[in-house]
């Protein structure tokens, strides 16, 4: 079947993209807004960029019912930082209901009881029961698609500094079994680590 998404209803695509593009990591993001008020938010369409300088990026849309941006979004734009936690399956439960649409001036962390630890570089805190945190300073946002339902954002985000839990770290590697991630698959679905294996790569030989 071909698809030209031009003919389709947004939420069409939406489905198909998130049914295509997966599993797809989580980045659990906390913020401060400008009073003060801490945030936290999942947001799956995520990756990393380069590793000189360490890039993250991760995408807000507007809401779905009004167009509004997103307090995630709004906080970075006013401060430039915030923090990316790795969500676990510890901490999936807690990431699903900071997913809701709380209002600016709900404090994330109290309504998910999760713990606000102090980061070094950026004022955004960190979570605490999650084992590894990236401290982010913004590099640029680039809006993309309409001021409404449907458009978002590009954060783009270096990471000026790492947490993460010694027992994960093995000779300069993360022990991803240990860490137990969780990936977003379509609607509510999750996923956990599933068989893995490896494959050597070969050198080119003319
Ligand atoms: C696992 C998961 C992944 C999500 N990924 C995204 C995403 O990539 N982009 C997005 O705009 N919203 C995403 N959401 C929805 C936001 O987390 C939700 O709209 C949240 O209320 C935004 O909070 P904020 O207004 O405090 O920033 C996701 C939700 C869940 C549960």
């Amino acid at each position: 079947m071909i698809i030209d998404p031009k003919d389709q209803p947004r939420r069409d695509v939406y489905k198909l993209m998130i049914g295509s593009i997966l599993p797809r990591p989580i980045a659990f993001v906390s913020t401060i807004s400008t009073d003060g008020t801490l945030n936290l938010a999942p947001f799956s369409f995520f990756t990393g960029v380069t590793s000189q300088p360490p890039t993250i990026c991760f995408s807000p849309a507007r809401r779905p019912a009004d167009g509004t941006q997103k307090d995630t979004l709004n906080n970075i734009v006013a401060t430039g930082e915030f923090v990316v936690n790795v969500v676990t399956e510890a901490i999936a439960r807690q990431m699903n209901e900071a997913a809701t649409d709380f209002p600016p001036e709900i404090d994330e962390f109290e309504m998910t009881g999760l713990t606000p630890i102090p980061s070094q570089i950026v004022a955004p805190p960190r979570v605490k029961e999650s084992p590894i945190n990236m401290e982010c300073k913004l590099h640029q946002v680039i809006e993309i698609g309409p001021e409404g339902p449907g458009g978002g954002a590009l954060v783009i985000g270096e990471i000026v500094l790492f947490h993460v839990a010694d027992e994960l770290l093995r000779k300069g590697r993360i022990d991803t079994g240990a860490l137990k991630p969780v990936g977003r698959l379509a609607g509510t679905e999750y996923t956990t680590l599933g068989r893995r294996f490896s494959m050597e790569r070969k050198k080119y030989q003319p």
